[in-house]
């Protein structure tokens, strides 16, 4: 007999493999938050910047996380080991992100692994940096929420860092058009999903002071468009956040038209365009 718990358990196998894919063909530029976290400390000159102890929020497989921790070397004080926190509810995510710090060879760290949501998350830890990279989009209407509670939970010179797809990224049209197609009873999704504009307009109305930059990001949508190509399928199926497995050919046919009507080629291969923003929000 299957428990909730199961169905949960399957859910996040299903969403962790099928990420997986969506990484292989995900063109990122995860440099770009670290140059911008890069200029922050350089501009607290005044102030040597120090690093011991970060927050990751939904860290995934950890590529992020791997470059981060890459990264912070130089700023862990001297003698001490940083202490990198995740709050991961996904078991495959945990396992592979284990696997990932294990062969990165990093050093010294002092991994601490929370098997929970955020939302369940207590702690009274203060760190220097907390980061959701590409997670905010999993926790809908509790965003304004979130920051607040993140900034509460930096040192007096922490920073958040929160990147996420821009309102340009051609998957939102996608879900909005499939919105369309299906009839928005079924699925009234489309309009919830956080974006750059939707979280600028957040941290705006709660008067914030942050930095923002955005940048070009691309997936390669090629295999959708081979034949009976199980990558394709899946890749589809994030495409329109369903589960396009039982839908019609016509459905399919319907679908894959929409993702043409937005993909340009390069070199021979289909691409969409899902720019990227940082918002650095500094402890204040
Ligand atoms: C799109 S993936 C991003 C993974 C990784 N940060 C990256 O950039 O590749 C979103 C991650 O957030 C996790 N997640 C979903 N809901 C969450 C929640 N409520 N609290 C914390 N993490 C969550 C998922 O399990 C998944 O690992």
């Amino acid at each position: 007999m299957s428990t909730s718990s199961d169905a949960q358990q399957q859910m996040y196998e299903a969403y962790a493999s099928s990420y997986a894919i969506f990484l292989k063909n995900w063109q990122t530029q995860r440099q770009a938050a670290l140059d911008m976290l890069e200029k922050h400390f350089k501009s607290n000159l005044s102030k040597q910047t120090e690093v011991s102890s970060v927050l990751s929020v939904g860290p995934g497989p950890g590529e992020f996380d791997k470059q981060l921790i890459h990264f912070l070397q130089q700023y862990i004080p001297k003698g001490q080991t940083l202490k990198y926190v995740t709050v991961e509810p996904n078991h495959v995510h945990r396992q592979i992100f284990e696997a990932t710090m294990q062969s990165a060879g990093l050093g010294e760290v002092d991994l601490e692994m929370h098997p929970v949501t955020i939302e369940d998350f207590h702690t009274l830890e203060q760190f220097d940096c907390i980061h959701y990279t590409h997670s905010l989009y999993h926790m809908p209407g509790f965003e304004r929420q979130l920051i607040l509670e993140s900034l509460n939970m930096l040192k007096d010179r922490g920073v958040l860092v929160i990147t996420l797809d821009t309102e340009e990224a051609v998957i939102f049209k996608l879900i909005a058009q499939y919105a369309e197609v299906v009839g928005n009873q079924e699925y009234w999704q489309g309009d919830s999903y956080i974006e750059a504009k939707k979280l600028r307009k957040i941290i705006d109305d709660i008067g914030l002071s942050y930095k923002f930059e955005s940048y070009p990001e691309y997936l390669d949508v090629s295999a959708c468009f081979e034949q009976n190509s199980s990558e394709g399928r899946v890749l589809m199926d994030f495409l329109f956040q369903a589960n396009l497995r039982n839908a019609s050919w016509e459905l399919n046919q319907r679908l894959l038209s929409l993702v043409d009507e937005v993909a340009f080629e390069q070199n021979g291969r289909k691409m969409l365009y899902l720019p990227t923003g940082t918002f650095l929000i500094p402890k204040q």
